[in-house]
């Protein structure tokens, strides 16, 4: 029996119903941009693990500086002891994100960076005695984690949390304010209820996990107007759109204004291991300051810190600053545009939209998305639909036949498989 089959009868999958879903595809290796199978075949990653792998997988640089720290220091306790890769890390992002960004507390995932992003957010309101200040504005179509705290601000409907409605802390959330309508409606919403507010959280410029929704830097500049009026704080939840992936370092930068939060993770480590940041302003970090010890941050994941996550992704952040990723980003931006642009004639096409390096077919449905991915593998790609769309996050150094192969089996399936996909 092989390991998969063995395994299969252990393991529990992501987002998966375990009674009808397919065996997983085995893979061997991965380069590049490449997923080589067990069996011998190889696909070209669309995807990039849920976008982590933006350099390609097994980097070189990165692979050498897991090794060599590896066999120095894997990991030790962050509590009282202190690593170099740890503190030069927090010494580069701080150096990375502007002005008053300063201050990094490190988890061991996405979900729980958010978290600390919200506990901070609430907590510096506690200390400084406003009790009433315990709410989270967040956005429909938002999606920020898997964990009890961060389904309370994730969609309450559209999102895959929906039958969790009513079970979790009640946090206001009402749509982005991007048309005058919303606008006019978020404005009233904050005359009304900014009194029980203690931050305002957002995917800047893409709501990923919700649909790959895209609105523009306004919105964002709108977000900071009314958070700077009422005193709330900002959060940018930039664990999808870090690190290039919207074509910029961080989706911020496009809007021209700066959150009191941000956290980071996925690419964070180039998509070699578990690493995330929740960053915070220095006045944000001084509301914990004081002489009373239950003001301070009460938190703290074993794995915070991991010596062997830091140096990923050190060696990461050194090939932005050596590498043409920004450029790369645009390049992929552009082929994409081409490349999915013909899909948009295609029946059952609602949409074709690209932001950055990510590019998105939305389908009027998907009724069976698992025959999909199939028809897509057999095209020799790994994308995954999910909801009714199909997307591309690739690696930035994705090469240009393979991304023009990507962007061909979509169109071909599409077009071929129309009864299946719509
Ligand atoms: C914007 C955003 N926030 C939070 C998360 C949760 O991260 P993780 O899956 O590492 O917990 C994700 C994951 O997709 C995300 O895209």
């Amino acid at each position: 029996m092989s390991w998969l089959e063995e395994g299969w009868r252990h393991v529990w999958l992501p987002y998966a119903q375990m009674q009808t879903a397919p065996l997983p595809l085995p893979v061997a290796r991965t380069q590049g941009s490449r997923i080589y199978l067990e069996d011998g075949r190889e696909l070209i990653d669309g995807i990039a693990s849920w976008w982590t792998a933006c350099h390609g997988y097994n980097h070189p640089h990165i692979q050498a500086a897991v090794v060599e720290q590896l066999g120095r220091l894997p990991h030790v306790m962050f509590g009282g002891l202190a690593h170099a890769p740890a503190y030069h890390l927090a010494t580069r992002l701080a150096a990375l994100l502007p002005g008053p960004l300063n201050r990094v507390f490190f988890t061991d995932s996405g979900s729980v960076a958010v978290e600390v992003a919200m506990k901070i957010a609430v907590q510096a309101r506690l200390n400084q005695g406003e009790r009433q200040r315990t709410k989270i504005l967040a956005f429909r179509g938002g999606y920020h984690g898997d964990t009890f705290g961060t389904m309370a601000i994730c969609d309450p409907e559209e999102g895959m949390h929906s039958l969790f409605t009513g079970l979790l802390a009640a946090h206001p959330v009402i749509a982005l304010p991007r048309t005058p309508a919303s606008l006019a409606t978020f404005e009233l919403f904050l005359e009304q209820h900014a009194a029980g507010l203690a931050a305002i959280i957002v995917e800047p410029l893409v709501q990923g996990a919700g649909g790959m929704l895209l609105h523009p830097p306004k919105v964002l500049r709108h977000l900071r107007a009314a958070a700077d009026h009422y005193g709330l704080t900002l959060i940018f939840d930039e664990i999808f759109t870090g690190f290039g992936r919207t074509g910029s370092m961080f989706a911020f930068e496009q809007a021209g204004v700066v959150p009191d939060i941000i956290t980071l993770s996925k690419a964070l480590t180039g998509g070699t291991l578990p690493l995330a940041a929740t960053i915070a302003t220095d006045a944000l970090f001084e509301a914990f300051l004081s002489d009373d010890p239950a003001d301070a941050l009460m938190h703290g994941p074993t794995y915070m810190a991991n010596a062997l996550g830091c140096a990923a992704a050190n060696a990461s952040l050194d090939l932005f600053e050596r590498e043409p990723r920004l450029a790369q980003a645009a390049a992929v931006s552009a082929q994409l545009a081409t490349g999915l642009e013909p899909c948009r004639a295609l029946p059952g096409v609602a949409d074709v939209r690209v932001l950055g390096a990510i590019g998105v077919v939305e389908l009027a449905a998907i009724k069976n998305p698992a025959a999909l991915r199939m028809a897509l593998v057999a095209q020799g790609v790994w994308v995954r639909p999910f909801g009714n769309i199909l997307y591309l996050t690739p690696a930035l150094t994705i090469q240009v036949g393979e991304l023009d192969l990507l962007c061909r089996a979509i169109f071909m399936v599409l077009t071929d498989f129309a009864g299946i996909a719509t």
